[in-house]
């Protein structure tokens, strides 16, 4: 294990899962932050039970944090607005919005994934994924994904993965010492759709509406025609 900053980081050459990496190392460790990344990870987890295929000169990373239970809706914020902000960093001109509630978008379509879990004790355990040098060339995916390389932005995983470790670190205090709302109104100034109409899919039901606002717990408030609906989950389609 190495020191990065106030990280302590692991790079692997092939894991099945940073995931399940990050869960045995929060059953081991009682105090600081973690983190692990790996060359190629071959059975890659994505959110609903969706698999994250692993191509090679791609990001995979697992970050170890201790959140306090209060904060737990929040710290996703704090993870999308790291990531678009570290790969802005690299390319300021690149074109990259969030969509709720954790997806960033490069030209409309999805760059990367984040897949957060419980770990051991207060552990949180933040796994993402970005294309960097390749998309996924596949059928059936729910929304289309594009890397950075398509685009014609080159970089590689380590540069991007210290970037966002430093984003990471800078909004992370942020909501410690100035709360919630100082990350979701820079959350709201990147993110694509909002005051426009959208279609949440949900487990049960579809749904389409106005994307009005996140709210201070997080969740989309969508104007419908039976008035303004909480979202807590889905997947968000522009229409
Ligand atoms: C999604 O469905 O959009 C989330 C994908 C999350 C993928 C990342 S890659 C690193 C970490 N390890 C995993 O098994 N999944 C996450």
């Amino acid at each position: 294990m190495e020191k990065y900053h106030n990280w302590n980081w692991t790079d692997k050459e092939e894991v099945g899962s940073t995931n399940d990496e990050a869960l045995a190392l929060s059953k081991e460790v009682t105090d600081g932050k973690y983190i692990i990344s790996a060359k190629m990870q071959n059975q890659g987890r994505g959110r609903r039970g969706r698999s994250w295929i692993g191509l090679e000169g791609n990001l995979f990373m697992s970050l170890l944090v201790k959140v306090p239970l209060s904060q737990l809706g929040e710290i996703i914020f704090v993870v999308s607005l790291s990531l678009l902000e570290s790969i802005k960093n690299l390319f300021p001109d690149i074109d990259i919005k969030l969509k709720w509630p954790n997806d960033v978008l490069v030209k409309g379509c999805k760059v990367s994934g984040i897949l957060m879990e419980k770990g051991e004790g207060d552990y949180l355990i933040i796994g993402i994924g970005v294309n960097i040098a390749q998309s996924p060339k596949i059928e059936g995916l729910i929304y289309p994904a594009v890397s950075l390389a398509d685009n014609g932005y080159k970089t590689d995983r380590i540069t991007l993965l210290k970037e966002y470790l430093s984003c990471f670190d800078k909004n992370f205090d942020i909501l410690q010492n100035s709360g919630f709302e100082a990350i979701r109104s820079v959350w709201l100034s990147h993110v694509k759709g909002l005051g426009e109409q959208i279609e949440v899919r949900g487990t049960k039901e579809n749904k389409i509406g106005i994307f009005k606002d996140i709210d201070k717990n997080g969740f989309l408030l969508l104007e419908t025609n039976k008035g303004i609906e909480k979202i807590c989950a889905g997947d968000i389609f522009y229409i």
